[in-house]
């Protein structure tokens, strides 16, 4: 296996990355709390969104939505504030929300590289944290949401994110250093099946995501779930043919500080359920705050995923069909009611846009 893959080498930066991204999101403004955080975002880009739901479910008074469509819904008002996020500045739907939530006066911040986003957001005046260029969106992850954690603590939705930032970088760090032998060990009892990630509580978001690495990175169809929900309707489906279900493996994500009765429905899982498919691993978190421990699994399973793509021998890098689907959604007209919307801003607020 080609160990010196250029995809790699962005998950080396991360204890970096997320360091940087505390520095950068320094040049916030102060706001109010909002009555609700709306993050409006797609992909890569969105994900944040759900990881700081799952982070400040047992802390934040301000409920968290992310938007991962072209509208927002109706309760996103002036009361709101909402994240705009994309790395690339340049996504369909991202753009048409940030419209809506422009139009709707809800307050705006903006994550992002550049782009029509980071156009609009100069000329509009809306606060803009400026990410570095040349990463691919879903390897720029501490980029993508350590800002969202520096504004949570801002606008006193939860205190203390920015310390555990930092300890999170600390521990990513003193991981590298084994972290290439474990992702491969993972990998290679992952190649030839579906993986199927199972998470909980700070968790769930954590196995959604790593589900959307194999699919990315890996090329690979991945499904992902959590308990306690997944033992009220999937846990069935493990009663099916063997011919089938050796076609999985799963991924139990684990952690020192899980409670007594999710221990407990994990084993049971485990024990009653699991017993057809091709392996099940675990992955223990690392660390003792929540956000440590949630990217310690990350990074392990995101490595892990680009182990796999290189013993498929197919590049982590590209993402083909994304961006074949981009490529033709620009060619149709749908794009031209954004453009007709931002054009609508540029008319009352004199921004030049060229799209
Ligand atoms: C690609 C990736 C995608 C993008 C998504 C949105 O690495 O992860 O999921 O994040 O297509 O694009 P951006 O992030 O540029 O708004």
């Amino acid at each position: 296996m080609e160990d010196h893959n250029e995809m790699l080498k962005f998950y080396f930066r991360w204890p970096d990355a997320i360091l940087d991204a505390i520095q950068r999101s320094q040049e916030l403004p102060s706001l109010t709390k909002p009555s609700l955080l709306a993050v409006i975002g797609m992909g890569g880009s969105a994900i944040g969104g759900d990881l700081l739901r799952d982070l400040l479910y047992n802390q934040s008074d301000v409920p968290i939505y992310t938007c991962r469509d072209y509208h927002l819904p109706a309760w996103v008002g002036p009361n709101s504030l909402v994240i705009a996020v994309s790395y690339s500045g340049n996504t369909e739907e991202t753009l048409m929300a940030f419209s809506e939530a422009f139009k709707r006066g809800c307050k705006l911040v903006a994550i992002t590289s550049g782009g029509i986003l980071g156009q609009l957001c100069t000329e509009l005046k809306v606060p803009i944290v400026r990410i570095p260029k040349g990463y691919p969106p879903r390897a720029a992850l501490p980029y993508l949401f350590i800002p969202m954690c520096v504004l949570g603590e801002r606008v006193g939705l939860a205190k203390g994110l920015i310390d555990q930032a930092k300890k999170a970088a600390k521990t990513l760090r003193s991981m590298l250093v084994s972290i290439r032998e474990k992702a491969k060990r993972i990998a290679k009892r992952l190649v030839g099946t579906i993986p199927v990630i199972y998470g909980f509580g700070i968790f769930k978001s954590v196995a959604y995501r790593l589900k959307t690495q194999f699919n990315e990175n890996s090329k690979v169809p991945s499904f992902a779930n959590w308990f306690p929900a997944l033992n009220h309707d999937e846990v069935v489906g493990w009663e099916g043919e063997e011919e089938l279900l050796e076609k999985f493996s799963v991924i139990l994500i684990r952690s020192q500080d899980e409670p007594l009765e999710i221990k407990r429905r994990i084993e049971l899982t485990r024990e009653v359920a699991l017993h057809k498919v091709s392996e099940i691993l675990e992955i223990w978190s690392k660390g003792k705050t929540p956000l440590e421990q949630m990217m310690s699994v990350l990074l392990l399973g995101e490595i892990a995923s680009i182990c796999l793509a290189l013993l498929r021998r197919v590049d982590p890098l590209k993402v083909r069909t994304i961006d074949i689907i981009k490529k033709h959604m620009l060619e149709l007209q749908f794009s031209e009611d954004i453009r007709r919307r931002l054009l609508k801003l540029q008319g009352r607020y004199k921004v030049t846009i060229t799209l």
